[in-house]
């Protein structure tokens, strides 16, 4: 046989997941904010494999649509399910001969990538089966090792007698085996079991009764081989996931108010002294700085905050960066596209949407500002709106540097609002304003001398 040279991993993903009692095939379940598949794949990619091959069955469409900009994936149909042996020799034919397999299931999704490392190492020339000890062994196959401790079979538990039964290592699922080897064993699979399948861990047997050296690496963490079939277990992982990202934060420096409520569907990264409150919600890409505080109850997706930023209870940002020492929220909103520079306030119910502000601007209450280049140190009043949208198209509103814009004044797009310039309360603008200059656009107030307020006529009927 030919030294093993490089690494293919082949993904078996052709399970239809009927116990997750959901129109979307199982692999494509999220689970902190992608697919279990895309976990899995993620954990492969660390090994830099030289081919990763994707078995795909019943709705396996979808699969492939959800992942068709991944052009290095080779997609191998199983028209049946006929086993997981089955699974694997269908992935065979386009694996090199000195090549080492490493078979990995698309609903094992919280492995991580050192634990698969350990596996290969263990497994060097021969085949490798990541193998876990659990507290109630019921349905997986059992590591059966002889009397030197050497893997000698794995036995599916509806082929196994009661004292194989008794055996708690348990085979997690992904085995490692050079190609050309596998290849023949994989051609003498039978399906006379209790299962009628082709076993993929039949060649376990085979192996040990070759000489080719079997390694049993034990996994350490039992959560992380986990498989999911239901939702129950979809949502245990969901926690064990949430538990597994929270320590890697607290690792890198960040505080916490409680670990088990942060929930972080994405990519975090933390500066010093991070502070995330009760109820925080991560997603995307999260940047956040030095000394960034986040109150509770607070949204964040695709957000970049500068360091020293605090952002206030209950407010949801996303796709927007800021520079430092900004202050958002309570109950900000600030939507994709924005640009905040350093020392921006934006208050309670104020939202922005596709804007630039700059550094030191002001939307301290309740207000609307989109598709609007807001100047240094410029202070937008309660209540101010940018009509930015005429019912066809969208326009920009440009307000100046150090430009006070009065409470509930209304910017009519395109519209621009000259520096140092002020706009009195209650203004309809809706032509440009000259900076410098107090601009006011509302009706002069008056006074009726002689009105009389209406009183009631006494007719007896009733209006
Ligand atoms: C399998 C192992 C068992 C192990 C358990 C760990 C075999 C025979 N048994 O059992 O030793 O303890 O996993 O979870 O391998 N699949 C296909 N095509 C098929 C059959 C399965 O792609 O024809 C995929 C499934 O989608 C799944 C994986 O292979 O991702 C495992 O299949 P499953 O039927 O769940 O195997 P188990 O009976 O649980
Ligand atoms: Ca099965």
């Amino acid at each position: 046989m030919n030294p093993v040279t490089s690494l293919s991993v082949v993904v078996l993903a052709a399970g239809a997941g009927k116990r997750m009692r959901s129109p979307l095939p199982k692999v494509l379940q999220p689970l902190a904010g992608r697919t279990l598949l895309d976990h899995v794949l993620h954990c492969a990619e660390a090994l830099r494999p030289a081919a990763t091959h994707v078995v795909y069955g019943h709705g396996g469409e979808a699969v492939r649509r959800h992942f068709a900009e991944r052009a290095e994936l080779r997609w191998v149909e199983q028209a049946q399910r006929l086993g997981t042996g089955h699974a694997v020799a269908q992935a065979m034919p386009g694996i090199p001969e000195d090549h080492l397999v490493l078979v990995l299931c698309g609903d094992v999704p919280l492995l991580r990538a050192a634990t698969l490392e350990a596996l290969l190492q263990g497994t060097g020339e021969g085949v490798g089966v990541l193998s876990v000890e659990l507290p109630d062994p019921t349905g997986y196959g059992r590591i059966v090792r002889d009397s030197s401790g050497a893997v000698a079979a794995i036995v599916e538990e509806r082929d196994a007698d009661a004292a194989t039964r008794a055996v708690r290592e348990v085979n997690t699922g992904v085995i490692a085996a050079p190609a050309g080897r596998l290849r023949g064993w994989l051609s003498r699979l039978g399906n006379d079991n209790a299962q009628g399948e082709y076993y993929l861990t039949d060649i376990i047997a085979m192996a040990v009764a070759e000489g080719v050296s079997v390694a049993g690496v034990r996994a350490a963490d039992a959560d992380e081989v986990a498989g999911i079939n239901t939702r129950a277990q979809l949502a245990a992982a969901e926690s064990a996931l949430r538990r597994r990202i929270a320590a890697a934060l607290l690792d890198q420096g960040a505080i916490l108010a409680d670990p088990a409520r942060l929930d972080v569907r994405g990519e975090v990264t933390v500066g010093q002294d991070v502070f995330l409150d009760a109820n925080v919600t991560l997603e995307g890409r999260v940047e956040l700085g030095d000394g960034v505080h986040i109150g509770p109850n607070v949204v964040l997706r695709d957000v970049c905050l500068g360091a020293g930023t605090v952002v206030h209870a209950f407010s949801l940002l996303e796709g927007m960066r800021c520079g430092t020492d900004c202050q958002l929220g309570p109950y900000a909103r600030v939507r994709p596209g924005s640009e905040l520079a350093e020392r921006v306030k934006i208050g309670n119910f104020v939202e922005v949407k596709n804007s630039r502000l700059a550094e030191g601007a002001k939307a301290n209450h309740l207000s609307y500002v989109g598709d609007t280049d807001v100047g240094r140190d410029a202070n937008i009043g309660a209540g101010t709106i940018t009509c930015n949208y005429d019912g066809a198209n969208k326009h920009r509103t440009v307000i100046g540097d150090g430009a006070f814009i009065g409470s509930g004044v209304e910017l009519v797009a395109p519209v621009e609002i000259g520096p140092g310039a002020t706009i009195g309360a209650g203004s309809t603008i809706s032509k440009n304003a000259p900076p410098h200059q107090l601009t006011l656009a509302r009706a002069r107030q008056t006074t009726l001398r002689h009105w009389q307020r209406p009183t009631k006529q006494r007719s007896g009927e009733d209006h």
